[in-house]
């Protein structure tokens, strides 16, 4: 197949970009469609750790290009810092390579402190988000006021739409959340500095994609967060400010439907979730803090500890409905080494009803009890494995009954965090 999604199937970090990093190398071209640098996605190649959150996570390998597609939302200043930091590495050295598509909106300093003090005002209900100015930004593209990488071609006239809008911002910031406001002519003099870096990148994305697309190339479209995170189909208002799935691709991307030929289903072995918001396979005590720590999770945007629960395959029919997945890749059984027994969350209880999907109405998710099956856990390491047959027999029967339950099978089985630590059962580029 030539053109694959990955998209995350939980509540992000489900090790999205290990996966992008691994398929870049049959890929030609590498897109992110959504989403903004509330995304990290981590890379551990040749035992360097990278950690992206706009540009795409094929940049690892040369002469790829990635493009930032216009369904994102950028944050100039962060993604002048990432690439400083990717070309500091010896990566993205060719500038020709990277393309940012000039409908793409701006995350704005104005932004960034409106989502800061309204979470601050939330108090005990907020969101818990990356403090990143992303809804806020998605807001004004909404209301047809945001500001575009294109509008910088005529400077006088940005300036203007970025004064107006600042004059407005500072308004609510000051009166509405009591908060700082902020300084129009300090972002203007950034802006330019923007302008100066960023305009070698833009481009129409959409004409790049088709003409590749049209030329047989391989074409890798990199998802953000993850199917409950969504802003329709997740845990709303508990999600962020997009289209997480495959779905958005079209959008985000440029591309027509149809031009899509496989989806990817990224899955962590057990859950996390940063942030506030439902859980129900969520588990407490001892457990939770020894998942934590053998799988390091603590956001890689934020450094906050993940919430951590057992593989819930109700959130995971969901994600497989939703995106019409061709296959499965499983993150990170290697930290279920040691636990014994293992739980899958089946189904979900609700007075005294069994639902298999998710009940009808989204807020019943804070009231469901989860119903598990236990299965055996092993002991082996199993960080060397490169094949399923390596496996425990244990390890193979959690796997068969994860994509048995999920309704999905298995591509992919991730053993650790480096991009050689992980069973191909089927690659999609070469399927
Ligand atoms: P993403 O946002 O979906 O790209 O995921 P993150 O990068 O935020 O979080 C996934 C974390 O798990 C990262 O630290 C990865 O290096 C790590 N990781 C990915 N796959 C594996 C795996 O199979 N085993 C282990 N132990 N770690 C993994
Ligand atoms: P990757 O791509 C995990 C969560 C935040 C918060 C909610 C809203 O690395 O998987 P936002 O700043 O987007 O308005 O926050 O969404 N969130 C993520 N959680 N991984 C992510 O991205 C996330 N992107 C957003 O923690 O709960
Ligand atoms: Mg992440």
């Amino acid at each position: 197949m030539k053109t694959v999604a990955v998209v995350g199937s939980q509540w992000g970090d489900e090790g999205k970009g290990k996966i992008v990093d691994l398929l870049a190398a049959d890929a030609d071209v590498i897109v992110r469609f959504q989403g903004g640098n509330n995304a990290a996605h981590t890379l551990v190649v040749n035992g360097e750790k990278f950690i992206l959150r706009l540009v795409p996570a094929g940049a690892l390998h040369a002469g790829k290009v990635c493009v930032i597609g216009n369904g994102t939302v950028v944050d100039p200043i962060a993604l002048i810092g990432e690439i400083d930091e990717l070309k500091r590495r010896n990566h993205l050295k060719d500038d020709g390579l990277l393309r940012l598509s000039y409908d793409a909106h701006m995350v704005m300093p104005y932004h960034r402190a409106i989502d800061r003090a309204r979470e601050a005002r939330l108090g005990k209900s907020a969101i818990g988000t990356t403090g990143f100015g992303i809804g806020p930004a998605y807001e004004d593209k909404m209301s047809r006021m945001g500001l575009r990488f294109d509008d910088l071609s005529n400077f006088a006239a940005f300036k203007e739409k970025l004064e107006r809008n600042v004059r407005e911002k500072n308004l609510y910031l000051k009166l509405v959340l009591k908060a700082k406001p902020v300084s129009a002519a300090e972002i203007v003099e950034q802006m330019r500095k923007v302008r100066t870096r960023l305009t070698r990148y833009l481009g129409d994305t959409s004409v790049l994609l088709a003409e590749a697309i049209a030329a047989g190339q391989r074409v890798l479209f990199e998802g953000a967060h993850g199917v409950m995170l969504d802003i329709d189909h997740g845990t709303y208002p508990y999600v962020t400010s997009s289209n997480c799935g495959a779905s958005a691709v079209f959008g985000g991307a440029g591309v027509a439907p149809g031009k899509l030929d496989c989806v990817l289903g990224i899955t962590k072995a057990y859950t996390t979730r940063v942030g506030g918001g439902p859980f129900p396979s969520e588990m407490k005590g001892k457990l939770a803090e020894t998942l934590r720590v053998e799988g390091d999770e603590f956001g890689s945007a934020t450094g906050r500890p993940r919430r951590i629960g057992w593989y819930d395959t109700v959130l995971a029919r969901h994600a497989a409905r939703l995106n019409g997945m061709w296959g499965l890749a499983l993150t990170k059984l290697d930290v279920l080494t040691g636990i014994d027994p293992l739980k899958i969350c089946v189904a979900y209880e609700l007075r005294g009803r069994r639902y298999s999907e998710i009940p009808p109405g989204r807020h019943l998710l804070e009231k469901v009890k989860p119903i598990y099956e236990e299965l055996p856990g092993w002991r082996e390491d199993i960080t060397q494995t490169r094949s399923l047959a390596e496996l425990p027999a244990s390890a193979r029967r959690y796997l068969n009954r994860v994509s048995e339950l999920s309704g999905v099978k298995l591509a992919m089985v991730g053993v650790g965090a480096a991009r050689e630590a992980t069973i191909v059962i089927e690659n999609p580029f070469r399927a």
